[in-house]
């Protein structure tokens, strides 16, 4: 067990890969907090937990709010005596042009996606510091580093995300904690699942034609990023920090 005694804060973990990641975690000896705007899914996730003899608690969080963020660490704290691991993995997907992108849109993107994970690391500190250090794994994307047509406000963010993980990463080391990113390529979640259908193909059809980006030639497994996060959160990866761990099944190599 990769994460045995250790106590973890998982953001947007009522679905997809977030819910992954809180399952696969648990699996692994962690006592979770699924932090989420969606009660539903996330006590679901809570359930699924415990039935296969796991710790969690659910936390209703809008990452946005730092007050919700600090709720959601210090619920870990009081729910399992202290706190390792943070995941910052919700976000908001907002597309479009820059001409057709509100300023309010532009407010929400940044916020959840960029000042949400930096809120949340700052929220987690007293009780990583508290023990002795931790690990912090940002969820960034392909979208980071590639430019993709009318994907203005997320992909701009989701490259703050790479910028923000190596700067706390330099700021943090003197508490030991390290701060990586894991980048996804397109896996195969609710929010993909939207986007499918918000272009008019079928999921079987949107599968076929997003996986011929990967050299894999497919799209990838939400437990595939959750393998990424829990070997940067372990302690086997206690030499990586300020690192982008980029899992795309080779969408971005060429
Ligand atoms: N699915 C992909 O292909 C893909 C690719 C690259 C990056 N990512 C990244 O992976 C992460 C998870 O995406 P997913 O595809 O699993 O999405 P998803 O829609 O399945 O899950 C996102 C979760 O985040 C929650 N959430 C949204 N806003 C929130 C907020 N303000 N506060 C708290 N929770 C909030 C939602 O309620 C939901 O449960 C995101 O950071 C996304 O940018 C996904």
């Amino acid at each position: 067990m990769r994460l045995k005694n250790k106590s973890a804060v998982v953001t947007g973990a009522s679905s997809g890969i977030g819910r992954a990641i809180a399952e696969l975690f648990a699996r692994e000896g962690a006592a979770v907090v699924v932090a989420d705007l969606n009660e539903a899914g996330g006590q679901e996730v809570v359930a699924a937990i415990r039935s296969a003899g796991g710790r969690a608690e659910f936390v209703r969080c809008d990452v946005a709010n730092e007050a919700e963020c600090r709720a959601a660490c210090d619920a870990a704290v009081r729910a399992f005596g202290g706190l390792n691991v943070v995941v910052n993995n919700a976000a908001a997907f907002i597309y479009g042009s820059v001409e057709e992108t509100t300023y309010d849109q532009w407010q929400k993107v940044w916020n959840v996606n960029v000042v949400g994970q930096a809120q949340m690391v700052k929220s987690a500190l007293p009780a990583l510091r508290k023990a002795g250090g931790g690990a912090v794994v940002n969820i960034a994307s392909q979208s980071s580093f590639i430019a993709q047509a009318n994907y203005v406000p997320y992909n701009s963010s989701k490259a703050g995300i790479l910028q923000l993980t190596r700067c706390l990463a330099l700021d943090l080391a003197k508490d030991n904690v390290r701060v990586n990113a894991v980048s996804p390529g397109t896996i195969k979640t609710p929010a993909v699942d939207h986007c499918i259908h918000v272009q008019g193909m079928t999921l079987e059809e949107g599968y076929k034609r997003f996986g011929e980006d990967a050299v894999l030639k497919r799209l990838g497994e939400p437990i595939e990023i959750a393998n990424a996060v829990l070997f940067l959160a372990s302690d086997e990866a206690s030499y990586i920090t300020g690192a982008n761990l980029v899992v795309d099944g080779g969408a971005t190599i060429d």
